[in-house]
């Protein structure tokens, strides 16, 4: 598997794992206010990340260069900031506004996989 995989599952399975146990947090608490960034680290953290990483290591894939590694480290950040910002934001700590700081790593995270994808198509392997 290549090591950008072994990135992106490494940070997914963190979110994940942290994404559960602020789960169990919540179920224990009754207190589900902040469940959308539960959501968002689960859904942008775990399942993103793990499917990105596993596109990354398909057979017929092309061998993951410097492209891979951007879109691991955007995608990684953007899922991590948006766990520690959402909280504070919907807590009126933070200014909505701030979650551009997560955001925008995230979009272009997603523009990289989509320019990964895409050039599957002008240079297929096996
Ligand atoms: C130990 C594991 C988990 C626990 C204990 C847990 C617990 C919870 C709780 C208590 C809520 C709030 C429900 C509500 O108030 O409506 C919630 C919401 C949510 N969780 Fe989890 N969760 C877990 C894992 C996951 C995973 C792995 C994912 C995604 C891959 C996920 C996605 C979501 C989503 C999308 C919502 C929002 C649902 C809605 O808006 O109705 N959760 N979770
Ligand atoms: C830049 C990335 C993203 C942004 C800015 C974003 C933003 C939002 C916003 C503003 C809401 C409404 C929350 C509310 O009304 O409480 C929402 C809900 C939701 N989003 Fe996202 N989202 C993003 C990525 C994703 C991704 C990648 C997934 C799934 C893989 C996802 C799944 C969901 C789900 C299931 C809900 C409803 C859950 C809930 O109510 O907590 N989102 N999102």
């Amino acid at each position: 598997m290549p090591r950008v995989s072994i990135a992106f599952f490494t940070i997914a399975t963190l979110c994940g794992l942290a994404g559960m146990i602020w789960g169990s947090q919540m179920g224990i608490t009754g207190d589900h206010s902040l469940h959308p960034a539960h959501a968002h680290l689960n859904l942008v953290g775990w399942v993103t990340l793990s499917i990105m990483g596993g596109f990354y290591a398909l057979p017929g894939v092309a061998t993951p260069g410097l492209l891979a590694w951007i879109n691991m480290i955007l995608s990684s950040v953007g899922a991590v900031l948006m766990a520690i910002l959402l909280p504070q934001v919907m807590m009126e700590k933070l200014s909505g506004q701030v979650m551009m700081a997560a955001e925008a790593p995230t979009i272009l995270g997603m523009i990289c996989f989509l320019i990964a994808v895409i050039s599957g198509w002008r240079k297929p392997v096996a």
